[in-house]
């Protein structure tokens, strides 16, 4: 004798679309759960820190441009104090080069003069100043995640 409401292994279709639904119900809860998880964890990013040791005052002599290796900044002294510029270039991020102008970005053509300004090209902004600091070791440091004034200069002893 058949019994139209089950299969051969005798599970009633009422029971399967139970089964089902409670499945999809656990899968619908856990997505919410995953979902809401997200909110418990802190929107607040830790940004890595982007200040760098250059050494100490007595590696950038009066009249000096020096490039740190790895890191997009020029460091010049000069009779005024210390200062660094940035070398990313403020219309699509590309590296500016030192010339006797100023800087020069290979990839659109913007100038900039020796203060960071724009003197031509599509770059929007003046290059960023960024600070300079010296902890009580005398070792200094540049922090390029702090711009400052375009103009600072620092005077370390
Ligand atoms: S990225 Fe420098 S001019 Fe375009």
């Amino acid at each position: 004798m058949s019994n139209g409401n089950r299969n051969e292994e005798g599970v009633s279709r009422r029971d399967f679309l139970g089964l089902a639904a409670f499945g999809a119900a656990i899968l619908a809860s856990l997505g919410a759960l995953a979902g809401s998880l997200r909110f418990v964890k802190s929107n607040v990013y830790s940004e890595e820190s982007k200040k760098f040791k250059i050494g100490k005052i007595e590696n950038f002599p009066i009249g000096t441009t020096r490039s740190i290796d790895g890191k997009s900044v020029f460091i010049f002294s000069d009779d005024n104090g210390l200062f660094a510029i940035s070398a990313v270039c403020t219309h699509l991020g590309c590296i500016v080069y030192p010339t006797e102008a100023g800087f020069q970005c290979p990839c659109h053509g913007s100038k900039y003069n020796q203060d960071g300004k724009v003197i031509g090209g599509p770059a929007p902004r003046p290059l960023e100043w960024f600070e300079i600091s010296q902890e009580v070791d005398g070792t200094l440091f540049v922090d390029a995640g702090k711009a400052v004034p375009n103009g600072t200069k620092y005077i370390f002893a």
